[in-house]
């Protein structure tokens, strides 16, 4: 390569560099929009059986139209939490549902021990019916959002990274 095309390719990768400085300073992001992020998995993922501000079951329940109230006769209580598709077509049921806990519950979090607990719990088991069918920082976003929920995130506080979720203390938090 020429001295010429060297510096010039020098130079592009400075003004991309300069240009987009969002990956530098996204580890000092407020958490806000995080838990914009967080809410939106969260109402497609969660809300149906924990309810809109995580008050568990009850509050999901209450959101449904009349002629679905009565969730067992759809998802048999007795049924596994997770069903194949031929599975419910052979029994013409769906998985059973639970009883979802309220979310909105600093000390029952705090059993979890940190944001690594809670994120490797909720990763590996929740939504109950299909586990693990979000992304990574899809669970990251929504782990911020419960912990919002739950009053365990101060406002103003950094964005939670993958990173920082093991030092997150939830008995300390809670206290
Ligand atoms: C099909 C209903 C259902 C859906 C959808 C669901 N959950 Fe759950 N969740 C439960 C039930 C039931 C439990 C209690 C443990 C169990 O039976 O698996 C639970 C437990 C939890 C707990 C533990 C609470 C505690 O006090 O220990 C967390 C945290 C949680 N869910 C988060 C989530 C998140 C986040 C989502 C969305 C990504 C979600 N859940 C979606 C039913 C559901
Ligand atoms: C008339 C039957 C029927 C009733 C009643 C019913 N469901 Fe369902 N539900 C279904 C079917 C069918 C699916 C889709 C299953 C699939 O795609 O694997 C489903 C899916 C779901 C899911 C997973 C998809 C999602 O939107 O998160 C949840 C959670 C759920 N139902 C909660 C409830 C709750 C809570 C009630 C009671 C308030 C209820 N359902 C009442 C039939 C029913």
């Amino acid at each position: 390569m020429t001295l010429a095309a060297t510096v010039l390719l020098v130079t592009i990768a400075m003004v991309v560099a300069v240009s987009n400085p969002g990956s530098s300073a996204e580890s000092a992001a407020p958490v806000e929009s995080q838990l914009e992020r967080g809410q939106a998995v969260y109402a497609f993922s969660c809300t149906t059986c924990h309810g809109a501000t995580g008050q568990g079951f009850d509050e999901a329940r209450a959101a449904f139209p009349a002629d679905h109230y009565d969730c067992t006769r759809c998802h048999g209580p007795l049924n596994p939490p997770v069903m194949s598709v031929e599975m419910i077509a052979q029994t013409q049921t769906v998985f059973s549902l639970g009883n979802a806990p309220a979310l909105a519950d600093g000390e029952a979090l705090s059993k979890y021990g940190s944001a690594a607990g809670l994120y490797a719990y909720v990763r590996a088991t929740m939504p109950r019916w299909d586990p693990g069918r979000l992304d990574d920082d899809a669970y990251l976003d929504v782990t911020a959002f419960v912990l919002h929920l739950a009053g365990l995130l101060p406002e103003g506080a950094p964005e939670l990274t993958h990173e920082g979720l093991v030092a997150f203390d939830l008995a300390a938090a809670a206290d």
